[in-house]
C-alpha cells in the first residue's frame, strides 16, 4: 500500500470546519487592519530563498526541497516572506500608498526531522507589512498576531520580544561574542563551530545541552544581555515597548531570541504556548527592513510575521461539523432528485437516499446527518405537499412545498 509521505498529513473532511474557522478568522481580523490576501506560487526560484531567507541557515542549507527542471533549479517555498517579497517588487507594489498590508495562507515544505508540532508540509497563515520604518508598524504587527489568535478562542500565550538592532551595531556584538567565545570554540557542537563563523548570532539558539551550559558562563552572559543596540535602534524598541504597554500587549524580553532566518533587523518576536511540548512556537516574525532592496526593489523598510497552522489547530478544541438543512426521506428516486435540486436553488443545503432504502432507514440517516427530515410520501406528492419533521424536537407538520421555512 502506497502511504502518506513522512512529515506530511491528510487533512480528513471532519478536521475540515477547524480549517475553515481559522481562514476565516484570518479573512475577517486582517482585513479589519486593511490588509488585503495574496496568493504566490508553491515553487519559486531557489536563489530567492538563497538570497532571501539567507545561505547560512539551517533552511536554506538543509531543508529546501529543490529540484531541476529545464536547467531551471526550482525550490517548494519554505516560507513565504521572500515570496511575497519577490511580488512586490515585479509588481510595482511600491507605487502603491504606504503601507501596503499582504496576508497569505497556504502549504510550505521543509525536510526537517518529523515530530510533533513539526511537519515537512506544514501550513502558514501571515502577515507582511511594506512601507513602514517606525515603530508604529511594529506595534501594528504584532497587535495582528495578538487579535488574530483572541479571535481563535487562543488567550494563554506569551509574547516575547527582542532587537537585533541594525547591521553597525549588530557587528560590534558579533565581533564581542565572537571574543568571549572564542576561548570555548573547541568544545562546541559542529552546528555551533560552523555557525560561529557565519552567522555567531544563531549561537545563541542552539539547543544542545553543553553548548548552553557554556553559553551560560557569566562572561559570556554578560555580553548576551548587554544593552549593545545603538542609540537609534534603542529609540526604535523603546517606543515599541511605550506603544504594547499602551495596548495592554504582555511581552517579554528574550535577548536569546535571534529567529532562523537571515533577513531580520531590529524586532523579532515569537509567540508561544505552553500547551505544545518542544515545539511551541505558534508565530515568528520581525522586521526585515533590507530584503526589498537586497531583493533588487526599492529601499522599503517591512515587517511580517507567520503562523504554523497545524500548530494553531492543536491548541484549538475541535469544531463541529455543521449538520445539513434537510434530508428528504422518499421512496421515489425521481421525485426525491427534483425535489432536492428546488431545495439547493433555494438555498437550502440537502441530501437524499441514492440507494432507495426503505422508510425507516432514511430516516435514521436523516437523524444523523441533518436538523430536518423532509418526507415526501405518495399523499405527500399527490398534494404537492411535504411533511418537515424537526429531527432535535421531533416536531412535525406538513406545509405547501413550496413554503418551506427550516429555522
Ligand atoms: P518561522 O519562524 O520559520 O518564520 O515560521 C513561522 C511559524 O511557522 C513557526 O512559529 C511555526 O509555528 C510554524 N512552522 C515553522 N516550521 C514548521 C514545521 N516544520 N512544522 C510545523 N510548523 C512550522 C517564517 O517562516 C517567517 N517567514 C515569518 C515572517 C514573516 N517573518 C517576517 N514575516
Amino acid at each position: 500500500m502506497i502511504k502518506v509521505q513522512k512529515g506530511t498529513k491528510d487533512i480528513l473532511p471532519a478536521e475540515m470546519p477547524l480549517w475553515h474557522f481559522m481562514e476565516a478568522k484570518a479573512d475577517e481580523v486582517f482585513s479589519k487592519y486593511g490588509a488585503k490576501e495574496i496568493r504566490t506560487p508553491i515553487f519559486e526560484a531557489t536563489e530567492l530563498f538563497a538570497r532571501g531567507v539567507g545561505d547560512t541557515t539551517d533552511i536554506v542549507n538543509k531543508e529546501m526541497y529543490t529540484f531541476e527542471k529545464s536547467e531551471r533549479s526550482l525550490t517548494l517555498r519554505p516560507e513565504n516572506t521572500a515570496g511575497v517579497v519577490r511580488s512586490f517588487i515585479e509588481n510595482g507594489m511600491h507605487r502603491l500608498s504606504a503601507p501596503v498590508k499582504l496576508w497569505y495562507k497556504g502549504p510550505m515544505f521543509r525536510y526537517e526531522r518529523p515530530q510533533a508540532g513539526r511537519q515537512r508540509q506544514f501550513h502558514q497563515v501571515g502577515v507582511e507589512v511594506f512601507g513602514i520604518k517606525q515603530p508604529t508598524a511594529d506595534a501594528e504587527v504584532i497587535l495582528m498576531a495578538v487579535n488574530y489568535l483572541k479571535a481563535l478562542g487562543l488567550n494563554d500565550l506569551a509574547v516575547e520580544l527582542n532587537s537585533l538592532g541594525c547591521p553597525e551595531c549588530r557587528e560590534v556584538f558579533k565581533t564581542k561574542l565572537k571574543e568571549v567565545i572564542k576561548p570555548h570554540l573547541s568544545e562546541l557542537c559542529p552546528d555551533c563551530q560552523a555557525r560561529y563563523e557565519k552567522n555567531p548570532l544563531r549561537l545563541l539558539d542552539c539547543k544542545v545541552e553543553e553548548c548552553k551550559e557554556i553559553y551560560a558562563k557569566p562572561e559570556i552572559q554578560a555580553v548576551i544581555q548587554s544593552d549593545f543596540i545603538c542609540e537609534e535602534c534603542a529609540d526604535h524598541f523603546n517606543k515599541l515597548k511605550e506603544y504594547l504597554n499602551a495596548l495592554n500587549i504582555n511581552y517579554s524580553i528574550n535577548k536569546l531570541l535571534v529567529r532562523g532566518l537571515d533577513y531580520y533587523n531590529r524586532t523579532v518576536f515569537e509567540i508561544k504556548s505552553n500547551n505544545l511540548g518542544s515545539q511551541n512556537a505558534v508565530c515568528g516574525g520581525g522586521r526585515y527592513d533590507s530584503l526589498v532592496k537586497n531583493l533588487g526593489g526599492e529601499d522599503t523598510p517591512a515587517i511580517g510575521f507567520a503562523m504554523g497552522m497545524e500548530r494553531l489547530a492543536s491548541l484549538i478544541r475541535e469544531k463541529e461539523d455543521k449538520k445539513l438543512d434537510a434530508f428528504i426521506v422518499c421512496n421515489n428516486p425521481l421525485e426525491a432528485v427534483k425535489f432536492a435540486e428546488e431545495l439547493r436553488q433555494q438555498g437550502i443545503n440537502c441530501e437524499f437516499d441514492l440507494t432507495n432504502k426503505k422508510f425507516v432507514k432514511q430516516l435514521e440517516k436523516a437523524s444523523k446527518v441533518a436538523r430536518f427530515a423532509l418526507i415526501l410520501g405518495e399523499d405527500e406528492i399527490a398534494s404537492n405537499q411535504v411533511t418537515i419533521k424537526n429531527l432535535e424536537t421531533s416536531e412535525q407538520k406538513t406545509v405547501e412545498r413550496n413554503n418551506i421555512d427550516l429555522q
